[in-house]
């Protein structure tokens, strides 16, 4: 079942203030070929509440190669903890060997982390969206000062979305903060990565995570040689474009 762009900005004003129980409620009766991207941090709480609408919900995660042997641990927990399928999407080997042929093992670290990304995360998410008609992400305004501060809870795919296949995004964490994450997730007993308790907010790929310190802001750990303004993967990619167009700040 898909549904049309004028049924998604109803939907987008009439949830805007719902929460994401109702959100994820919305989302798995709206559209079954639809899955959770799970990128093995404190999103698990979407895993959560969905499996309470329908305990076979889709979710997938991106192994881009270079994950903490702690994400890999956690993925496996949280598949047996909620009996799920978790898919695991690999970037295409091919792509992967020429870049690292090209460029060694730390390319990202001299000319920034969108080539890597591109090729371990972005096409191998753009290969997996083509299979659906939506998916659910953990994205929240609170996470990135700029880039996702104006993210709805449901959208017309701003990326990912192509004439053959319009491909709705639903966001149920938008208006949630991060305390109201984690008093979820403790007071529902999930469980979760074990580097949230090494200082760890925001977790992504081994060589571009590391932990923070008091009062940074949660993704400060993420790309943290690169310019603030810039930390979307292309996971996201429409966020900044949207930014993008409002200030044409950044420089690509
Ligand atoms: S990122 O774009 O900077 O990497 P972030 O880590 O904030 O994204 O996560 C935001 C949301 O993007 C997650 O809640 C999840 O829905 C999706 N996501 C990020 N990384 C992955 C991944 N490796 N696999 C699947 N989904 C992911
Ligand atoms: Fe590559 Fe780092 Fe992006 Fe992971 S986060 S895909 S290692 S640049």
């Amino acid at each position: 079942m898909s549904i049309s762009i004028l049924d998604i900005e109803r939907l987008a004003a009439n949830y805007a203030g719902r929460s994401p129980e109702e959100v994820i409620s919305l989302a798995l009766k709206t559209i079954d070929n639809i899955a959770i991207s799970f990128s093995g941090a404190e999103d698990v709480l979407l895993i959560d509440m969905a499996v309470k609408t329908n305990p076979d919900v889709k979710v997938f995660s991106l192994d881009t190669g270079r994950l903490h042997p702690e994400t890999y641990r956690y993925l496996d927990q949280v598949r047996k903890h909620y009996g799920i399928q978790l898919e695991i999407v690999f970037p295409e080997s091919a792509a992967v060997e020429a870049l690292v042929l090209e460029k060694s093992l730390y390319s990202f670290l001299e000319d920034g982390h969108k080539e890597c990304c591109g090729v371990r995360k972005v096409a191998p998410l753009r290969r997996k969206l083509a299979t659906l008609d939506g998916w659910i992400t953990g994205q929240r305004r609170d996470q990135s000062v700029g880039t996702r501060t104006d993210i709805p809870v449901l959208q017309d795919d701003p990326s990912f979305s192509t004439a053959d296949n319009k491909l709705v995004k639903f966001n149920p964490l938008a208006n949630w903060s991060s305390a109201q994450v984690w008093d979820y997730i403790r007071t529902n007993k999930v469980p979760y990565n074990e580097l949230h308790a090494k200082g760890f907010t925001s977790i992504g790929c081994e060589p571009c995570t590391r932990a923070i310190l008091p009062n940074q802001h949660e993704r400060e750990g993420r790309w943290w040689w690169e310019d603030a303004a810039a930390k979307e993967c292309g996971l996201h990619s429409g966020n900044t474009e949207a930014v993008q167009k409002a200030a044409h700040y950044w420089p690509w």
